[in-house]
């Protein structure tokens, strides 16, 4: 049985083969419809998201298949104590693969180890995200048609921003790739990040507070939200949360071909005026995000 925790529990031969399978469910999604015939697929939310356990849902229905679960833990009996191992051992009784997302990083590791049914982690604590970077590579594959070759710009909340470090740790597997570091010095990328990935792996990066600096240079620029969840006091949040926007202006030097992404929700750090620019991505990533997720229902149910 195969669980989802880290990106890296996929090889890239993997991940290749699910986004493979994800762009065939894009052309063909009638063959998919009845995958999933009679499989129970339950989300179990202890935070909140609208993109992730909605897709999540939308996935497994595309592919004939039903939904149960919650999408808080005050609807669960986590409010009256109930640990998250006997959370997963009840509800593996009612569902043959669960997503779970947990404020707690290493939560949905715990319950991986508890579980007789699948686990994928929808996101835990300032940890992993991994199904939103399995998104954000079918998007980058879609929109600039390879994975490899890249000088990538993240910008914003790189010190908790667990979609950051699961899509470092995917992208450093590929060849060429280049980092643009983009943050304020508080919410810079956490130092293991860089030691463990980045130079452990020789791949090349700059870091900056800059938004416009290496502009011209990127192919992707992914922005970030400054979460808000995380910070431990609100003076600092409100003192760093508008740190970059990014509006027309500032795109001006940007390669035509820039792929903007975003893993959203958005809040203030891109302005409603790039939203019809046709290198804004961030709209076609949230559709990706179902497909790719189709892909991975489809694999750890080893369904042919
Ligand atoms: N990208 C993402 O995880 O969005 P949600 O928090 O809405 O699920």
């Amino acid at each position: 049985m195969r669980n989802l925790i880290d990106i890296v529990d996929l090889s890239v031969e993997e991940i290749n083969e699910l986004i493979k399978v994800a762009k065939d469910i894009i052309q063909n999604k009638e063959k998919y419809s009845h995958k999933c015939d009679g499989k129970k697929l339950a989300t179990l939310f202890f935070e909140p998201s609208t993109r992730t356990r909605l897709s999540f849902e939308a996935a497994m229905m595309e592919l004939g298949g039903n939904v149960i679960g919650f999408s808080e833990a005050s609807s669960s009996s986590t409010a009256k104590g109930e640990s998250v191992a006997d959370t997963i051992r009840t509800v593996g009784c009612y569902s043959d693969i669960i997503a779970m997302r947990h404020p707690k990083e290493g939560a949905p590791l715990v319950a991986s180890e508890k579980s007789v049914v699948p686990i994928i982690n929808a996101g835990d604590g300032g940890h992993h995200h991994p199904t939103q970077t399995l998104t954000d590579l079918l998007t980058i594959h879609c929109e600039k048609g390879r994975l490899e070759n890249l000088t990538i710009g993240l910008c914003g909340d790189l010190k908790f921003g667990r979609t950051v470090h699961s899509l470092i740790t995917a992208m450093a597997r590929y060849q060429n790739i280049k980092f643009v570091l983009i943050s304020p010095k508080e919410l810079e990328i956490p130092e293991y990040v860089k030691k463990e990935i980045l130079e452990k792996n020789n791949i090349p990066y700059v870091e900056t507070n800059d938004m416009e600096e290496y502009m011209n240079e990127l192919d992707i620029l992914y922005m970030t939200r400054v979460q808000k969840e995380r910070f431990f006091n609100e003076e600092d949040y409100l003192r760093l949360k508008d740190y970059y926007i990014l509006n027309k202006e500032k795109l001006e030097k940007a390669k035509e071909d820039l792929c903007i992404m975003h893993p959203l929700p958005r809040v203030n750090e891109i302005s409603v005026e790039v939203d019809d620019d046709k290198r804004a991505c961030y709209f076609k990533q949230v559709e990706y995000g179902k497909y790719i997720r189709m892909a991975l229902i489809l694999k750890l149910l080893e369904v042919k």
